[in-house]
């Protein structure tokens, strides 16, 4: 199974931030993001390169069309192991159905074995563990949290 012909996996670029913010909103609500705001996170991204992999599917016309991140924490428990952390997937809604997730997460999953994680996590909704499940992941636990907003 592969990508849709002329379909792509990179990192995400500043040029990346309309459709970068509009593919997000199915997720959650991404508010406003100026050009100089994403420019000064992705330099942060950048900046620690073997923590964050912010990465997109674009499509044959260099269209985002899906989002997602893998962020690689550095332990102490586990011999100083290193835990990666899914994060922001999200595909666009008329590009869902299409294995474009399952594709992000493998790729997302690969990154995550290469840097030596000893386990990838991920907090998502009741209704998204099926697609987790076929992307390998297993029910492990409660997810918590407290807010600040
Ligand atoms: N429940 C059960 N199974 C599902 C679901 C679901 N919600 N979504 C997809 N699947 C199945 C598909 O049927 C497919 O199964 P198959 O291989 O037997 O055909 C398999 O999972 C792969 O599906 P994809 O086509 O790759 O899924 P898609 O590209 O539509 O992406 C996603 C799924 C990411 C959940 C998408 O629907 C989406 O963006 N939803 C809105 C945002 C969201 O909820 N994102 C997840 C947040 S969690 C986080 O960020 C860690």
């Amino acid at each position: 199974m592969a990508l849709p012909d002329g379909y792509t996996i990179r990192p995400v670029r500043v040029s990346d931030l309309d459709r970068y913010l509009s593919v997000l909103s199915v997720l959650t609500t991404v508010g406003d993001v100026s050009v100089t705001q994403f420019q000064e996170l992705i330099a942060h991204w950048e900046a620690h390169p073997n923590v964050y992999f912010p990465r997109v599917i674009a499509d044959a016309e260099d269209k985002v069309v899906a989002t997602g991140m893998i962020v690689v924490e550095q332990k102490l428990i586990h011999g100083c192991g290193k835990v990666g952390h899914i994060e922001d997937i999200a595909v666009d809604k008329d590009q869902q159905g299409k294995n474009l997730g399952y594709h992000l997460i493998t790729h997302l999953n690969s990154i995550g074995e290469k840097e030596g994680c000893y386990k990838i996590i991920l907090d998502c909704s009741p209704e998204n563990t099926g697609f987790y499940v076929k992307c390998g992941y297993k029910d492990s636990g409660v997810y918590m949290s407290k807010r600040y907003d």
